[in-house]
């Protein structure tokens, strides 16, 4: 036996839809996935795309590497179509970045909940650093310069520096001058940096000043994004990464395209037509992306309201669909009620109908009072309700007003209400 378990986020979805088939009413923050529809002419993409049915090169058909590289260069990143590579997910790619790359991984705590079994499946040891207070997503800078030097005494060799902004579980984005700091450290530790950029089209206010680590150190960093969370494609599986364009960049490249080529093969060929003309941008796919980064930000603050006014601390969501709000202020009530860690209050919280995920998953401290609350799916549970949130953000209305949100925001309530009673 391996002893290896299914994610943890999969398996309180599949309870929560289990809950919900008996008849169950229950508050979803359980799972982080963009709950939206496919824009339709994704669809037409798509149908257009299913005559590709050559293999085709292994980093993905030129005319998909160029719009990718497009998407870049309007990032203030330059980009030649040799220095990407497109697959089946942004999962993919990480991993493959991990298999290749020598070194432990430095990982912000908490963080995305992949991050860590991939660096175990990698042969690699995970080296988590406590995020500063600011926000979330990477390391506090005077806890990574501690923890690397440890990691040396203990004969560890520290080799990969993940970033992630902005950020799952907290939803905030990191700052110029923290990423310029961050970078600074992986420049004299010689460390490959690896830029989730995932969710950067879904900040909540696109003026928000955004810089990313491969403007700052562009040798040493490879972005890894995706049109899972921005255009709501998880199951569609389309992920890209930037490389340096220098020797170093290429080689690592051939070396992802190696793992790639035993395993993915390719990113299938319906999905490179669909990249093609979504990384591309075109007006009206650019409207629907900004509309819906507003609808995230929205519905984000609402649910952080909620925890605040109840007593608990978290930092303000700036970017994506989660917050990560810490109990710690109600110890003692919740003390009364039985519970004394982030399980406990999972639990509690799921018996009053709410389904969110511990922080011990993202590797935080089990003890501590938090847990990973995902907004994305609180736009209604059918297509025609997600659609009337989407809409009501285009025409500029609240969509915290819709009936079928303002419902599941008064379930929330009440049940944040119970909680803190005894
Ligand atoms: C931070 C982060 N990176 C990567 C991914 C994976 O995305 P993909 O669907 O591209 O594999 C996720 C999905 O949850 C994520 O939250």
């Amino acid at each position: 036996m391996s002893g290896r378990k299914i994610s943890p986020n999969l398996a309180l979805d599949q309870r929560v839809a289990e809950r919900r088939a008996r008849g169950e009413r229950i508050v979803h923050l359980g799972f982080g996935e963009s709950r939206l529809p496919v824009f339709p002419p994704l669809r037409e993409a798509l149908a257009q795309g299913a005559g590709r049915n050559a293999y085709g090169p292994v980093v993905g058909a030129e005319d998909v590497r160029t719009a990718v590289a497009g998407w870049f260069d309007r990032r203030a990143l330059p980009t030649a179509p040799d220095q990407v590579i497109v697959a089946p997910g942004s999962k993919a790619l990480l991993l493959a970045l991990q298999l290749v790359h020598p070194g432990d991984v430095l990982l912000p705590t908490p963080c995305w909940v992949t991050y860590r079994p991939q660096a175990v499946l990698a042969g690699k040891r995970a080296l988590g650093v406590p995020v500063p207070d600011e926000c979330g997503g990477v390391p506090d800078p005077d806890a990574l310069r501690a923890r690397i030097r440890r990691a040396r005494t203990e004969g560890r060799r520290p080799g990969i520096l993940v970033l992630t902004s902005p950020d799952n579980p907290t939803g905030t984005t990191a700052g110029p001058a923290l990423v310029r700091e961050l970078c600074a450290i992986a420049e004299e530790e010689e460390l490959l940096v690896v830029s989730d950029e995932i969710y950067r089209d879904l900040l909540h206010d696109p003026r928000r000043p955004y810089l990313s680590p491969a403007e700052v150190l562009p040798h040493r960093t490879v972005v890894v994004t995706g049109l899972s969370k921005n255009l709501a494609l998880g199951g569609w599986r389309i992920g890209a990464a930037r490389f340096p364009a220098d020797e170093h960049g290429r080689r690592l490249r051939d070396d992802v395209a190696s793992v790639a080529s035993e395993n993915w093969s390719t990113l299938a060929g319906p999905m490179q037509q669909v990249a093609a003309y979504a990384f591309a941008e075109p007006p009206e796919l650019r409207a629907r992306l900004v509309a819906d980064a507003r609808l995230h930000g929205t519905v984000a603050a609402a649910v952080h309201e909620r925890f605040v006014a109840v007593g608990a601390t978290c930092r303000p969501p700036t970017g994506g669909f989660y917050v990560y709000p810490d109990f710690e202020p109600l110890r003692a009530p919740l003390a009364r009620q039985g519970v004394t860690d982030d399980e406990g209050l999972q639990l509690l919280l799921e018996e009053l109908g709410v389904a969110v995920l511990a922080g011990r998953h993202f590797g935080d401290d089990p003890a501590a009072l938090r847990f990973r609350a995902a907004t994305s799916m609180l736009y209604g549970d059918t297509r025609e309700e997600q659609r009337a949130a989407q809409r009501a953000v285009e025409r500029g209305e609240d969509p915290l007003r819709l009936p079928h949100v303002a419902e599941v925001l008064r379930d929330l309530e009440r049940a944040l209400a119970k909680l803190t009673a005894v």
